[in-house]
């Protein structure tokens, strides 16, 4: 559309002249570390746009969060309602109605825009060539060189003048991260280990090479706990990049190691797409692996596996006619609307912080928040880099940011590094329970220090000779991780057959399915479920295994080292959910 057409369409609605200011850069990066600048991008190529506009009462949801979450507080546990963490994320009307203005300027109408529950994001599906005129830029074919991932993106945007202030966020522009599975897999694993216990040994030997349900009831104290499936529990696992759980494959799994849940099955959610093939061929280790460890233990909760489609990267070659979001922006949508989204989730993908701009990460940690205040307990791995990035081999890590400045430097995960989640990192072996080398831990380099973790993460800090690691990470950033468990040797199904999986991949799922059990307790005893752990977990350290040994190695040191209390390589350690389910129904 012309101006002079945008221009008589507004003076026909009789709305304001000043949506026809000039444009001002929005925002500008570096062209990223690690990917080349391969071509324009296609004519025919369409945008999802997400334009994310700024939720002036946030800092009230958060008090709230923070307020319904506290065990010392006297609202502990009065979560939210939907509507009432809507109402405190909603724009001004004058930010939706200045966005809208702007919109029909390019001939984009109501019916064209699709807006989420709260009305904070914007979603419109443009052609290419509309959006580099809208933002007064031109998108680029971009292609990561290691892997040969491709995207369109762009370095910079511009808006015009009047709309820099209400809008926080529009993506896909700058953002070049790759949303990645935390796992690698073994092949090639002995049969079943015998479950045999000695006279006086309390946990099975085998545990210590192969790790499977029964492993992790007993490591983690949960005895004969029996959860019910009555009480309006819910786990909830996600997938993406095309990771699909078998059916058939947990039944192998079940009839192998929790007999009593043959027979039974979780429910399927496709989220923007999302498929779930069930050919043996298409079962996916991480889909498997998640759902086989976080709903076996948790049997028999109400157990939903989420897969979200549109798949990140775009093949230029074949010119693929559509670039989606990142599909977790797909996912938070989709989970911020339901009514009723499971009250324990894990994620076991993540990337670099670094490659997910600042103003979308804090969105989307925002997106996190609200899920908590309603009283979802949200899991992510905190990733499987040690203190480096997930790109490269820990021996030859060079942790160079991708700020044009090539600083040697720390590399924390996100979304492990939003305050309002429960970061998970690994750990192997029994008796000792050890770090496993590639737990990810660090610290944040856009969240501060939440205060939930100020004492016991000021306490790490302090043990550090002066001057340890200066300059490679920030000591006044949002700390991972929270808590730890296994990450090595786990028993998965694939296809018809064992395979041993590591990773913090494991971890999480192992993780929320003691959530799930603890959140079992406390419905039972007729409190309302846990929602953000954080800050309860730091205030009963007791109720974990504290792990004081190994180390996360990473950018050519050693890592951090994991001492008695909160460290950086497994955070308050692993759970005892014998002492756990105590402490949690006393608030
Ligand atoms: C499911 O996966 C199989 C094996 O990868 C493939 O041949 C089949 O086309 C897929 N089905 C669908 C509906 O995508
Ligand atoms: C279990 O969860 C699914 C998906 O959230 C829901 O549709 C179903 O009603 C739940 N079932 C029970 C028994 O609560
Ligand atoms: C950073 O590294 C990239 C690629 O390795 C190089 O092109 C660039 O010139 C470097 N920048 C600085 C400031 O050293
Ligand atoms: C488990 O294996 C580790 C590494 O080989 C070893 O150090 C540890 O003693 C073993 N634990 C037991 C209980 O055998």
């Amino acid at each position: 559309m012309h101006l002079s057409q945008g221009l008589f369409l507004l003076s026909a609605l009789g709305v304001a002249f000043a949506a026809s200011s000039t444009h001002e850069v929005k925002e500008s990066v570096n062209p990223p570390r690690g990917w080349t600048l391969h071509s324009v991008a296609p004519a025919h190529h369409n945008i999802e746009l997400k334009i994310g506009l700024p939720q002036p009462n946030f800092p009230i949801l958060e008090k709230h969060l923070y307020e319904v979450s506290d065990p010392f507080h006297e609202r502990y546990g009065q979560h939210l309602t939907k509507e009432e963490v809507e109402a405190l994320v909603a724009p001004h009307q004058e930010s939706v109605d200045l966005v809208s203005e702007w919109l029909a300027t390019h001939d984009i109408r109501e019916s064209d825009i699709q807006r989420s529950p709260a009305r904070d994001w914007v979603t419109i599906k443009v052609p290419v060539r509309l959006a580099e005129k809208m933002l007064d830029t031109t998108y680029h074919v971009w292609v990561h060189d290691a892997s040969g991932d491709s995207l369109v993106r762009t370095t910079s945007y511009s808006l015009p003048k009047h709309l820099h202030e209400h809008v926080d966020v529009i993506q896909p522009t700058t953002m070049f991260s790759r949303w990645k599975a935390h796992k690698s897999t073994i092949h090639d694993v002995s049969p079943a280990p015998a479950s045999l216990t000695g006279p006086n040994a309390k946990i099975d030997a085998s545990c210590n090479s192969t790790i499977t349900i029964s492993c992790l009831q007993q490591l983690y104290n949960v005895g004969n706990y029996t959860p019910s499936a009555d009480v309006g529990n819910s786990i909830g696992i996600t997938g993406y990049l095309e990771q699909f759980a078998n059916r058939d494959d947990l039944q192998t799994f079940y009839a192998e190691q929790r007999p009593d849940a043959v027979g039974t099955t979780f429910n399927f959610v496709s989220v923007n797409g999302g498929l779930n093939n069930q050919s043996a061929d298409a079962a996916g280790v991480e889909a498997n692996l998640d759902v086989q460890f976080a709903f076996g233990l948790s049997f028999p909760i109400n157990s939903t596996f989420f897969s979200t489609g549109g798949r990140p990267p775009f093949i230029p070659d074949i010119g693929t006619p559509e670039d989606t979001n990142e599909p977790y922006t797909e996912w938070l949508d989709f989970i911020l609307a339901q009514e009723n989204p499971p009250l324990a989730i894990s994620t076991s993908y993540g990337d670099d912080e670094q490659t997910v701009p600042e103003n979308f990460a804090r969105r989307a940690c925002a997106g996190f928040a609200q899920l908590g205040a309603r009283g979802v307990s949200l899991m992510f791995s905190s990733g499987d880099g040690g203190v480096g990035d997930g790109d490269d081999n820990p021996a030859t890590q060079t942790c160079l940011t991708n700020d044009g400045k090539n600083q040697t430097k720390f590399i924390p995960g996100f979304p492990a590094s939003c305050p309002f989640v429960t970061a998970v990192g690994g750990t192997e072996f029994i008796e000792p329970e050890i770090a496993v080398f590639f737990s990810g831990g660090g610290f944040s380099n856009f969240f501060a220090r939440p205060a939930y973790q100020d004492e016991a993460v000021k306490k790490f800090l302090d043990t550090l000779p002066p001057g340890t690691f200066e300059g490679l990470f920030n000591p006044n950033g949002r700390a991972i991780p929270d808590v730890a468990a296994q990450g090595e040797r786990f028993r998965v199904f694939l296809a018809g057959e064992a395979i041993s999986v590591a990773g913090t991949s494991a971890s999480s799922p192992a993780f929320t399915g003691i959530v799930a059990l603890l959140n079992d307790v406390r419905l039972k005893a007729g409190k309302p479920p846990l929602g953000f752990l954080n800050p309860l977990l730091y205030t009963i350290p007791e109720g974990f295994n504290d792990i004081t040994i190994g180390n996360n190695p990473g950018c050519g040191t050693e890592g951090f080292t994991a001492i008695p209390g909160w460290d950086a390589v497994t955070g308050l350690g692993t759970p005892n959910f014998g002492k756990l389910k105590d402490l949690v129904v006393g608030y």
